[in-house]
């Protein structure tokens, strides 16, 4: 018989405070890509023992750091299935993705709580608009209070509002940059998908970039291959622009391959330097940043 750890139930715990030293708390986001649950090429697919077993890895991370880590789910099947075949001249057209992408949130946020995790899921589209030149306008502070209260937020992409009205789908690779303007900390963007960084010698190598400064992309950039037929939101790509726009403004940013059992993500708050030997992934930061 499994035994359901309880929810905690007192309230008001607060955010740990910065270290002595430290100029603020680091808020670490961490994603879980679509490819790590779903099967994207078949409609409406959602692994649900994959997101039992990473969500036990989650509520691991989230003992002890409570009020520091904000998650973020991928569309997979559901997200990028939402936004084939929409009328692009129906400024609504995108609406389908808000319905998939909190059937997804809500998924998370069951397996969390069976892990005894207060976990809540927030809506992106009520959280921002988009500016004219399609960066996060951010409204409100409820993520902060949400992190205070010592919870977990669970984020995903979604269908968000610009400046004439138009909705406009929203790739869960973007959601750091709307953390990067909501909250008031240092940021750590930890995006786990199906390879181990950004490969240098095409599908199945072995060479991963290991770094990436947000001044010099180029080299980043020449490496990604063409997306797969069923994904619509531009796969390594968009992770990419998103997190050197994230790097740019001091974020520190990691792509590398998630694995629900038997990896150790503890080390995922410790500063870069004290990582243990071995862990393979693309750190986009510039140097100015994390120097
Ligand atoms: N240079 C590259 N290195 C690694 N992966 C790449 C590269 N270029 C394109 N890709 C593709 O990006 C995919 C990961 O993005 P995506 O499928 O969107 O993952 P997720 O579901 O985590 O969002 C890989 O499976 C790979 O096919
Ligand atoms: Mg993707």
């Amino acid at each position: 018989m499994s035994v359901i750890p309880a929810i905690d139930t007192r309230l008001g715990r607060e955010r740990p405070a910065p270290r002595e030293g430290s100029q603020a708390t680091t808020i670490l986001a961490l994603k879980i890509g679509g490819s790590l649950f779903s099967d994207k090429s078949v409609e409406n697919s959602l692994d649900m023992s994959a997101i039992a077993d990473y969500a036990r890895m989650v509520s691991r991370l989230f003992q002890g750091h409570c009020g520091r880590l904000v998650f973020i789910t991928g569309g997979g099947a559901l997200g990028h299935g939402a936004l084939r075949g929409n009328d692009g001249a129906d400024p609504f057209g995108c609406i389908p993705l808000t319905k998939a992408l909190a059937d997804v949130r809500w998924s998370w946020t069951e397996a969390l709580r069976r892990q005894g995790v207060r976990a809540l899921p927030l809506q992106l589209g009520a959280m921002s608009v988009l500016d004219d030149d399609g960066s996060f306008s951010v409204r409100g502070d409820v993520l902060t209070k949400v992190l205070d209260s010592g919870a977990l937020p669970v984020l995903s992409g979604d269908s968000v509002l610009d400046m004439d009205g138009r909705l406009h789908g929203i790739s869960s690779d973007r959601v750091p940059e709307f953390l990067v303007r909501a909250l008031d900390a240092d940021l750590r963007v930890v995006s786990l998908t199906d390879v181990p960084g950004i490969l240098l010698d095409g599908p199945n190598g072995k060479n991963v970039l290991a770094h990436v400064d947000p001044a010099f992309p180029e080299r980043a950039y020449s490496a990604l291959w063409a997306k797969s037929p069923w994904d619509s939101t531009g796969a390594l790509k968009t992770k990419l622009d998103a997190l050197l726009a994230c790097a740019s403004a001091g974020a520190e940013c990691f792509i590398m391959r998630g694995s629900a059992q038997g990896t150790d993500y503890s080390h995922l708050f410790s500063p870069f330097g004290d990582w243990p030997d071995g862990v393979s992934c693309t750190r986009i930061s510039s140097p100015s940043a994390t120097a």
